[in-house]
């Protein structure tokens, strides 16, 4: 089991999240960060710790499509272990729908 990034991240990046996590494995791109889901050790620390409520269980109905986005870009996005700069409008797009054909992008972010 692991845990994941999903929809509510995007655009938010609060990356309050790298912070905590014991093994690094949190990768960044352009609009949301994921998590490697075979380097997770499912310790659960991350989870509460998002304001966007983004990190769930794998086992969460419906994840599946996450948990493949996930894995995919966390095998090409770099590694990122410090906090950097919340996007400015990030609380408004806290718990917007539909993120994810709108503004998911498939490039990396900085990494950091
Ligand atoms: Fe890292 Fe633990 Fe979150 Fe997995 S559950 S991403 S190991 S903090
Ligand atoms: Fe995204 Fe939440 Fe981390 S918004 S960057 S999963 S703290």
């Amino acid at each position: 089991m692991a845990y994941v990034v999903t929809e509510a991240c995007i655009r938010c990046k609060y990356m309050d999240c790298v912070e905590v996590c014991p093994v690094d494995c949190f990768y960044e791109g352009e609009t949301m960060l994921v998590i490697n889901p075979n380097e997770c050790i499912d310790c659960g620390v991350c989870e509460p710790e998002c304001p966007a409520e983004a990190i769930m269980p794998d086992t969460e109905p419906g994840i599946e499509k996450w948990v493949e986005l996930n894995a995919k870009y966390s095998a090409v996005w770099p590694n990122i272990t410090t906090k950097g700069t919340t996007p400015p409008d990030a609380d408004e797009w806290k718990g917007k729908p539909n993120k994810f054909e709108q503004f998911f992008s498939p490039n990396p972010g900085r990494g950091g």
